[in-house]
């Protein structure tokens, strides 16, 4: 069997840099994927309700849980006061009750849950409730909690030179405001948890989350509990995009609850309603900047505060607020600049992460900056684009200390973009389009992106894996990434099979498990390939190592004659299949299985003095949008995108161009259709898809081009040199935004200023355009 066309022995299919399918999409297309809730239900399996706050600040003066408690099916009616253990949840500080105690602080609020023999019966039961509130005061806004002083952590300032003097003497100075409005995650798989009591009081939790090592941490802790009685498990979500990371712990810890009240498996799959008010959003930004710049439209200094509305606690919003701050500067080089984060404290839900992580929020604010600046200069925004990237002398610095070490991509990512998508002679077609056109008119915008690969928190970024080659030479790898549509299960596939040089199909990739890979960070910050890959290469190239001293001596060569290669092993003049070495190793009692475990080098980050490099590299892309406005009805449609991004080095193109086409259209739904809308009392009014819309097929890009640029592999030594792709996309649909904005502009031949907040509704684009038609028609 000394050579190649051994029967066995043939070229690897489905290894690293290869478009092959996600490793779910047939099942995901036919049903047959099984989430949270396709799990065959036990019987005497319970199902939960919860009642839920209408007030946003209320003492509870008294319940009467008589009724619900005695109502048909119900096996349990718990409040705050039946929690075991600790009943705060809180993921980074104490804040989060995982049932109301004596206050409620937002509307939305669990307050009361309810296990009952069916979903119907738990929900009438919850509606008997009594909760008797006293009201206290609330604050609600970003911009009342900064009158009011009110936040949930202290203000943080990145400063770099004297801002505020460079901005009083600079030639052109300008200042201004922005709303940046929330977005509701609307996974299609509401959250769910289903808690099954084991022996000794341990529990296993199925749970649709990003973070399975918090849910079960959170778990033991409500439960008074060792962890190590306590399981998580997820297979898949069906969409996570943030906001499955630290909230499922409240629906897992109910559940656990009452799992462990009951005795009974017990299942708590969120109604949409209540999912929506439930849990937490995007955070909602109230921006403040001032800006000096010369007459090229190039900046001297710039003072931003970014104002984040976090809710009733602090969740993750330290980290949200700070990437907000951390992206501000976005693709620009700002010489000097005061950039100050404020975590709002308000009587609303606790908002968390959503793809970007506030990154969008800081980005969005300065595309803002430089779209006036552009404006009020008369010049095409992409001119002052460019005066302003990073990139040359002295020119590659962030304001927080950190270099950008491949400038020069920006504009290069800008250069092609501005020629594949035609992007000069547009502009003058559309100011042609524009003047023929008094109804309809259209706008144009480009906007890149750079976005930094990391947790700003550092210990968060390490990773494991566990890895087993069975006696029949298949592969079963263990990571701790969970899968959201993201593809994370394909890609560790691929990676496992390229190192041990075997077709992709003999490697499984099974449910994410906290008894599998213990103490995992979430699956976050775009960085799930780049930290469990490496973590499953290392824990291959440990049983590849032992294969290899075993066959060495077996086959009396030395260890680095041993290859690996197109579905065999060859060693000395010996050639043998995959599943021959792993027969052999176990006959010869060689361990086939490893832990792999991998910490990013090169990042650190001092907060107290701002400073370090958080990321350990920067992830850009670029885009092109062109918006079609009805002036009278302030509706819109986008004819075109074009995007580009750098997807070097990409572990799986198929699976990146659609992230970055998803990412896109959901940045595109954050800035233009997506409104989240809270009445006087702080009770969220949208709270459903009759009211709260996502981008549909009709909101898509007419004509949608979307490219992965390839052409540099990371500089750093990532797996396989590719680069992350979760996030950084999401935010070239800003360009969506400033194209409605320009086209707004159109109205009035931009010689008006226009103001437009996000989302750019169609509310609020045709109110901006009637501004305008006020403003002309005032002669002013
Ligand atoms: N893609 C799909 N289909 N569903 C999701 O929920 N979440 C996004 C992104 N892409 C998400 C997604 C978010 S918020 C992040 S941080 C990354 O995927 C996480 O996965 P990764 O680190 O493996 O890229
Ligand atoms: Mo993504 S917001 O980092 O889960």
């Amino acid at each position: 069997m000394a050579d190649g066309s051994a029967p066995g022995i043939k070229p690897i299919s489905g290894g690293v840099h290869l478009g092959i399918e996600h490793e779910s999409a047939r099942k995901h297309v036919t049903g047959a994927a099984t989430y949270t809730d396709d799990i065959p239900e036990l019987p005497g399996t319970l199902h939960v309700a919860v009642r839920l706050s209408d007030r946003a600040h209320a003492r509870i003066l008294g319940m009467d849980l008589a009724k619900a408690k005695q109502a048909p099916g119900v096996h349990a009616v718990l409040t705050f006061d039946d929690v075991p253990g600790d009943g705060d949840i809180g993921p980074i500080l104490p804040g989060d009750p995982v049932l109301a105690p004596d206050v409620v602080e937002y509307a939305g609020q669990a307050v009361v849950a309810v296990a009952a023999e069916t979903l119907s019966q738990a929900r009438a039961a919850a509606r008997m409730v009594e909760v008797f509130y006293e009201d206290l005061p609330a604050v609600l806004t970003a911009q009342e909690a900064m009158e009011a002083e009110s936040f949930v952590s202290p203000s943080l300032t990145f400063q770099r030179g004297d801002a505020a003097q460079a901005v009083a003497s600079a030639p052109r100075r300008l200042s201004g405001t922005l709303e940046v409005g929330g977005q509701d995650h609307f996974y299609l798989e509401s959250h769910i948890a289903y808690a099954i009591p084991k022996e000794d009081g341990d529990l296993l939790v199925h749970s649709s989350t990003q973070h399975p090592a918090e849910v079960q941490h959170a778990v033991a802790k409500v439960l008074g509990r060792p962890m190590h009685g306590i399981a998580v498990e997820c297979r898949r979500m069906g969409g996570g995009f943030g906001g499955k990371e630290s909230q499922p712990a409240q629906i897992a810890c109910i559940a656990a609850l009452l799992a462990n009240a009951t005795r009974r498996p017990v299942k708590f799959r969120m109604d949409r309603d209540d999912d929506m008010l439930m849990t937490g959003k995007r955070h909602d930004f109230h921006v403040r900047y001032d800006v000096g710049f010369d007459e090229d439209g190039r900046i001297q200094g710039m003072e931003m505060d970014l104002a984040g509305r976090c809710g009733m606690s602090l969740d993750l919003s330290n980290g949200v607020v700070d990437r907000a701050m951390f992206h501000a500067d976005n693709a620009y080089y700002l010489p000097a600049a005061r950039i100050t984060g404020h975590r709002c404290k308000t009587h609303t839900v606790s908002n968390t992460a959503f793809r970007g992580f506030g990154g969008p929020q800081g980005v969005i604010a300065v595309e803002e900056v430089v779209d006036e600046i552009a404006r009020s200069l008369g010049k095409d925004p992409l001119d002052v684009r460019r005066a302003n990237l990073y990139g040359g002398p002295g020119r590659d610095v962030t304001p927080y200390g950190m270099p950008v070490e491949e400038p020069d991509i920006l504009a290069e990512l800008l250069d092609q973009i501005e020629r594949d998508s035609d992007y000069r002679n547009r502009r003058t077609e559309i100011d042609a389009f524009n003047a023929r056109n008094t109804v309809l008119k259209k706008g144009l915008a480009v906007t890149p992106v750079k976005f930094g690969i990391s947790f700003t928190v550092k210990h968060l970024n390490q990773a494991a894996a566990l890895v087993h080659v069975y006696t029949d030479g298949s592969v079963q790898v263990n990571h701790g990434g969970t899968e959201m549509g993201q593809g994370i299960h394909t890609k560790m596939a691929q990676i496992a099979a390229q190192e041990f040089q075997i077709d992709v199909d003999r490697v499984k990739v099974t449910a994410s498990a906290t008894d599998k890979v213990p103490n995992a960070p979430p699956t976050a910050a775009s960085a799930g390939t780049d930290l469990n890959g490496q973590a499953v290469r290392l824990a291959v190239r440990t049983i590849k190592g032992r294969l290899a001293d075993f066959l060495a001596e077996h086959c009396h060569t030395t260890p680095d004659k041993v290859e690996f290669r197109d579905n065999a092993v060859f060693a000395g003049n010996h050639a043998m299949t995959f599943p021959e070495v792993a027969k052999l190793a176990y006959l010869n009692r060689v361990s086939l299985s490893s832990t792999g475990h991998y910490a990013t080098p090169r990042i650190w980050w001092d907060r107290e003095k701002c400073e370090g490099r958080p990321f350990f590299y920067f992830s850009c892309g670029v885009a092109v949008t062109e918006a079609l406005i009805d002036t009278l009805t302030g509706e819109y449609r986008f004819p075109r995108a074009d995007v580009l991004h750098d997807c070097s080095g990409t572990i799986n193109p198929a699976i990146d161009l659609g992230q970055v086409e998803g990412a896109f259209v959901q940045g595109l739904g954050w800035v233009t259709c997506e409104e989240l809308w809270w009445d006087g009392q702080g009770r969220l009014r949208t709270h459903a898809p009759s009211t709260y819309k996502i981008p549909t097929s009709r909101t898509i890009p007419e004509d949608f081009r979307v490219t992965l640029y390839t052409a540099r592999p990371n500089r750093e030594d990532t797996v396989f040199r590719s680069k992350a792709i979760g996030e950084p996309p999401l935010m070239l649909g800003i360009s969506a935004w400033l194209a409605l904005k320009d086209a707004v502009a159109a109205v009035g031949g931009h010689k008006y200023p226009v103001h437009l907040d996000a989302p750019a509704t169609p509310e609020r684009v045709l109110l901006a355009v009637e501004d305008i038609k006020a403003r002309m028609a005032a002669g002013g």
